[in-house]
């Protein structure tokens, strides 16, 4: 038995406002890879030269193949346990909000409510210059906007653009008002979210294959996969303690 799981579990249950900030970590578990560790999209490469509007704008080849190669891994992909199990989570009253980095969608496709998806969704398409929606089959053929005949893209947040206005406040409302924040499967390395788990009044863990780069901002870590860490918490939910 991991007591610290059994910890989490105790958390949850007194609780009353709940918050789980995800990235990239809680999707591998799908086969989707993260950004910073050694199989991930950025190692050897340097991000500001694909997802910032300036590559964008100078070099849509390669903004474009990246991004398309990132939608058709997720053809093949979908939700994993860990997903689902925070969806039941939030039906059963023990979460009650989601800040998610990830622009995959599973959060949702698994059932999550209340959610904010702070760096916007890879399958909504809209044009980089007129903002006109369009359909993900356009983007994939390489087509220009249909209204202004722009460049289209997913409709995420590149390297200095605002984070979308609504879902970042309504993240900033919740975890200022939390009494426990799950932080998982996330480097914390990309502002603004990385300031977030500092807004709350509760009680903060991490959750991650890797220890945090500062321990003491956490009153509890859990090392090891998202997915794996959440089932035995789970189970811990539906275990009277022995
Ligand atoms: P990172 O790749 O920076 O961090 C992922 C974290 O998850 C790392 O600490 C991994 O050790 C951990 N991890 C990997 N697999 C895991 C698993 N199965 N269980 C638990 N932990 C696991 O990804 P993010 O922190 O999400 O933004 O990156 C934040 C932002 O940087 C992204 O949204 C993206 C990126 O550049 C933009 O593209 C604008």
């Amino acid at each position: 038995m991991n007591a610290n799981a059994r910890q989490v579990a105790t958390y949850l249950q007194k609780s009353k406002c709940t918050v789980i900030l995800t990235g990239a970590g809680m999707s591998t578990e799908s086969g989707i890879p993260d950004f910073r560790s050694e199989n991930g999209l950025w190692h050897g490469r340097d991000p500001m030269t694909i997802a910032t509007p300036e590559a964008l704008e100078t070099d849509y080849e390669t903004f474009f193949n990246f991004y398309l190669a990132r939608l058709e891994a997720l053809d093949e992909a979908s939700p994993h346990k860990g997903h689902q199990i925070l969806a039941k989570w939030e039906e059963n009253g023990f979460t009650h909000h989601v800040a998610t980095q990830n622009v995959d969608g599973f959060h949702r496709q698994a059932g999550q409510q209340h959610i904010s998806e702070l760096h916007g969704s890879i399958q909504a398409i809209r044009c980089h210059d007129c903002n006109m929606k369009a359909s993900d089959e356009k983007f994939r053929s390489k087509g220009a906007c249909s209204a202004c005949g722009g460049r289209l893209r997913p409709d995420i947040v590149l390297f200095g653009e605002m984070l979308p206005q609504q879902e970042w406040e309504r993240s900033i409302e919740m975890i200022s008002e939390a009494e426990l924040v799950l932080v998982i499967g996330t480097s914390l390395q990309v502002a603004p979210v990385s300031q977030l788990p500092n807004l709350t009044p509760g009680q903060k863990v991490w959750i991650n294959q890797e220890a945090p780069e500062r321990e003491e901002w956490f009153d509890l870590t859990i090392q090891g996969k998202a997915g794996e860490i959440l089932t035995e918490i789970d189970q811990m939910l539906s275990q009277p303690e022995s």
